[in-house]
């Protein structure tokens, strides 16, 4: 093995007397707050876990890595690490000045020497980099939705390390496993990249592994950014940690990586492979489908399962890393054991439980059988994901001003609290206005800014196990799409169309405020003259003209109920 490996490999940290200087010197600079996905870059690129890189990549290096995955001088590089920005912000710099980097509390973690400023393709780079320009994939997605306008590139000088109060014991710098390598003796080791719960198939691949390179086994799970959706790396830590004695303590490690995934397959594992290179690695571990991100919006899978696998083949010698590919891991019934799907017995019994209906086991508390996964974990991942009728969720009631809005929300509201077990708080339109929305009118930016919070405040009820109602008129499609999107990040969200025709609304006017508006005497009064854009697929829609509101918060419990959110 290279000796290399386990030499110290090149930081972009100054002293610790240069950075107390440095730190001084960056209050007067231009300041840029990273975003959450470039605090991860930043410090894999301070850290050496993006060597040779020495800063966020040029011009000319990005479109070189776009193109053909090679920096300007000939260096392989599969992803593009750039520091995106608003257009505003880069209206501001000129190339060749100096700009802070600060982390989400204003702490200065480093300096970047503007070199290049420019605005890039995005299609191209969705298309050359993630396979597809298609909005269905998470890192384009990102791209188009986050990512700032301009791209800034140049080198980047470290000050201090991003700050993380979680589980500081167990995250390793590349030079600090390298030492822990040189420390061990350890001369093979062979590295399991996850942003799963570590299951019984993955253990048995792990030992495999390590078997097959006759290397040690580094679990070296990515806790910076996965696929949205995915278990927090909060839960998977303690499941790490729950099966870690499963293995033999003196051949296996366990370290956090906080890289900030993109999902892109096979340009994915070969970065992949370079970064655990960098951490001092001989052999890497690529499974089925590789940093996979699902399916594009035409329900086909973005790439081939086992291209990551080949991409990583092809390159792995430049690289200085050895592969060790495995096919996917199905349990054999008859033989009580796991195998590669490729090596299973003629004639045996395959089982095997897919990411989606683990989830749906959980979400209704059903059976995870043992040979599937570790008691421990299973136990783990209920604490976090207990049965949709013990998690929080949102009722959002929308519809016209007299629509019988109110009236169903207090009478569910009741319903829900008679059955009890969880707490129940009613966020109705007025309520709100007069409480967290006093200072604002009627156009569409404040409507925007009411429902958004009334969107806020539902959340932090779902995420922490509530149930929220609301009925605010809430008339915009692309609002009520964001509130859903918020809510839906801790539980489930209900939308309910209370779809009374306008004519009955004015008809009933109970608060007096039709006739105003037909008036004149409201302005941008919903239905008369500002608009209502109706739901095209809520949940439940109804209209209660000449209906009682008993029967209608009833409705609305079945549907809780035919959910799952409810229990009879
Ligand atoms: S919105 O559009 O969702 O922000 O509206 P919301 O917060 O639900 O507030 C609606 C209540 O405010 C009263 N009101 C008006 N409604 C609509 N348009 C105008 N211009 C207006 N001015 C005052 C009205 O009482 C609404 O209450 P509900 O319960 O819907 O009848």
């Amino acid at each position: 093995m290279p000796s290399s490996n386990l030499a110290p490999i090149p930081e972009l940290y100054v002293s610790y007397d240069s950075a107390q200087k440095l730190k001084v010197e960056a209050g007067d600079l231009p300041s840029w707050d990273l975003t959450p996905r470039q605090i991860c870059d930043l410090e894999l690129l301070m850290n050496g876990g993006f060597h040779p890189l020495k800063g966020f990549l040029s011009e000319a290096d990005y479109d070189g890595v776009v193109e053909n995955m090679r920096l300007t001088d000939g260096t392989l590089w599969p992803m593009p690490i750039t520091l995106d920005v608003s257009e505003d912000f880069a209206g501001k710099i000129e190339t060749g000045q100096d700009i802070a980097l600060r982390d989400q509390e204003g702490v200065i973690l480093a300096i970047l020497s503007v070199t290049d400023k420019w605005e890039p393709n995005k299609a191209r780079e969705a298309e050359k980099v993630f396979g597809a320009d298609d909005l269905a994939h998470p890192a384009v997605n990102y791209l188009h939705h986050s990512a700032g306008k301009i791209y800034l590139g140049g080198p980047v000088t470290g000050i201090q390390q991003p700050i993380h109060y979680d589980f500081k014991a167990r995250r390793d710098t590349p030079n600090e496993l390298r030492a822990y390598f040189r420390k061990m003796g350890w001369r093979r080791v062979v590295a399991f990249q996850t942003r799963n719960p570590l299951h019984r198939a993955h253990q048995e691949l792990t030992f495999r592994a390590a078997r097959e390179a006759q290397a040690n086994l580094l679990i070296h799970p990515v806790v910076g950014m996965t696929k949205p959706g995915d278990v927090d790396h909060f839960t998977r830590v303690r499941c790490y940690e729950a099966v870690l004695d499963k293995y033999p303590a003196a051949t296996t490690h366990l370290s956090l990586l906080n890289l900030a995934m993109r999902m892109a397959g096979p340009r994915e594992a070969l970065w992949h492979a370079i970064i655990r290179k960098n951490h001092g690695l001989t052999h890497f571990i690529v499974g089925r489908d590789h940093a996979g991100p699902g399916k594009n919006s035409a329900g086909k899978d973005f790439y081939d399962p086992y291209a990551a696998q080949e991409l990583v083949r092809q390159h792995q010698e430049e690289v200085g890393i050895e592969m060790v590919d495995f096919k996917q891991m199905v349990f054999v019934q008859e033989k009580a054991q796991y195998y590669p799907v490729d090596e299973v017995p003629e004639n045996s019994t395959v089982l095997d439980i897919s990411g989606t209906e683990l989830r749906r086991r959980l979400r209704e508390g059903l059976e995870i059988p043992d040979w599937f996964s570790f008691p421990e974990v299973v136990t783990e991942l209920r604490r976090t994901s207990p049965p949709r009728a013990k998690q929080g969720f949102t009722v959002f009631l929308t519809g016209l001003s007299g629509s019988g809005k109110s009236t169903i929300a207090n009478a569910l509201m009741v319903k829900l609290m008679e059955m009890g077990g969880r707490p129940v708080t009613l966020l109705d339109g007025d309520v709100v206005r007069k409480h967290l929305s006093s200072e604002l009118g009627f156009s569409k930016e404040h409507r925007d800014i009411n429902i958004r919070r009334i969107g806020y405040v539902a959340s932090e009820i779902t995420k922490n196990g509530g149930i929220a109602i609301c009925a605010p008129i809430a008339p915009y499609t692309a609002t009520r799409r964001a509130v859903r999107e918020m809510v839906e990040a801790g539980g489930a969200f209900v939308e309910v169309h209370v779809a009374t025709p306008l004519e009955e609304c004015e008809r009933r006017d109970r608060k007096g405020l039709y006739k105003l508006a037909r008036e004149g005497k409201i302005k941008e009064f919903t239905g008369i003259s500002d608009p209502y854009e109706e739901p095209a697929n809520p949940e439940l829609r109804l209209d209660t003209t000449g209906i009682e509101v008993d029967h209608c918060a009833h409705q609305v419990l079945l549907k809780l109920e035919g959910m799952g959110l409810i229990k009879a």
